[in-house]
């Protein structure tokens, strides 16, 4: 039988020179494995005398601990020299170009969106939402548009059936009610840009009864006028990417509003062409205004200590305007072709981080 010293000595030296996990394994299988030598003079101690029994295995098995521990040191010396290994070798090149998803695209609807929000958001303004199924008070009555008010009819609404109390939830006919959820729940200062979907009986190629519009509403003690003719300016000329665009506010009306004004941005028509810019003519965008001090008590908040203003948009309208999509029920068609013609790849879509992509590059 080799004895424990030898034993030692040998499997010390062999484990030490093992350059590979493999190499180790060997070793292993070599000294401890069913067959190996150190298993096997464990075996021949039954023909030993029980004094030398007890003494020999004693020896191995210390020898057993000391080439086990040896072992694992070194697996873990070879683990960590393999792991430095592959930091040299595989070093990452981090300006190598991103490999490009080319499968989906993000819908313009989806990027319209993202865009407008950046803009707003960079001006201070965040994201509320509100359900697309209102209570009437919400969508019309908080807003100053009372039962018999002409404003009900002219929003040709989608009622839900009567309720057993007589009252009908509406598919909410524009964003506004966002507006009053939102002072409901908090008292002033508030600047909220609110995307999402709205929904009017009428369908033809400039109206769906589906579509999207974003409201904004500030509100604060002395937010006035200047503040939302600077605020609506600024946002036209970053959304279009033109910095001198003409932007015009014309004398409206509504409801919910006084005074009222309608945005229009400045625009040429040629040859049935229409295109952004100065030219001489305008183009509606925006309806906007300073919020109706009924309104403001409507959802509790003094209108003698606060004012502000609210504006309001339809995306696919604008959508249109900056990507030159022409027709409006395309949007809705779920059709490939369109989608990969009018589409955004994922990186166009901006972030309030990083900003605004001005004129981003349809797909
Ligand atoms: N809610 C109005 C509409 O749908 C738009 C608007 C919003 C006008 C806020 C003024 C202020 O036509």
């Amino acid at each position: 039988m080799e004895n424990a010293k030898e034993l030692i000595d040998t499997a010390s030296r062999e484990i030490a020179a093992a350059t590979s996990p493999e190499g180790l394994e060997e070793v292993r299988v070599k000294y401890l494995g069913r067959r190996g030598s150190l298993t096997l003079a464990m075996r021949e101690l039954g023909g030993l005398n029980p004094e030398a029994r007890r003494r020999a295995g004693a020896e191995l098995n210390a020898a057993k601990d000391q080439i086990v521990a040896a072992l694992a040191e070194a697996a873990s010396r070879l683990g960590r020299a393999a792991l430095e290994q592959r930091l040299v070798a595989e070093r990452a090149d981090v300006t190598l170009p991103i490999p490009f998803a080319t499968e989906g695209r993000v819908h313009p609807i989806s990027q319209t969106i993202d865009e407008i929000v950046a803009i707003f958001g960079e001006m201070g303004l965040v994201v509320a939402e509100g359900p697309h199924i209102e209570e009437d008070f919400y969508n019309f009555t908080a807003l100053n548009i009372p039962p018999e008010h002409p404003a009900r009819q002219e929003h040709d609404t989608f009622y839900l059936p009567e309720r057993a109390d007589g009252t009908r939830l509406v598919l909410r006919t524009h964003t506004s009610p966002v507006q009053i959820r939102t002072m409901l729940a908090q008292q002033p200062p508030i600047r909220i840009i609110v995307p999402g979907r709205t929904f009017r009986c009428d369908h033809d190629a400039t109206h769906s009864p589906m579509f999207h519009q974003v409201e904004g509403l500030v509100i604060d003690r002395t937010t006035h006028m200047g503040h939302l003719k600077g605020c609506l300016i600024e946002f036209c000329r970053a959304f279009f990417g033109i910095d001198d665009l003409p932007v015009r506010f014309r004398p409206s009306y509504f409801p919910f509003t006084e005074p009222s004004a309608e945005v229009d941005i400045g625009c040429s028509r040629k040859d049935g062409r229409l295109e952004i810019g100065a030219g001489g003519d305008w183009l509606e965008i925006l309806g906007s205004g300073m919020v109706h001090p009924k309104v403001l008590a409507n959802c509790g908040i003094d209108p003698s200590e606060y004012q502000g203003f609210a504006f309001g948009m339809g995306i696919e309208r604008v959508a249109m305007l900056k990507y030159g999509i022409p027709d409006l029920r395309a949007f809705y068609d779920s059709d490939l072709r369109w989608l990969r013609h009018y589409g955004f790849l994922p990186l166009d879509i901006p972030s309030l981080v990083r900003g605004p992509l001005s004129g981003g590059t349809p797909a």
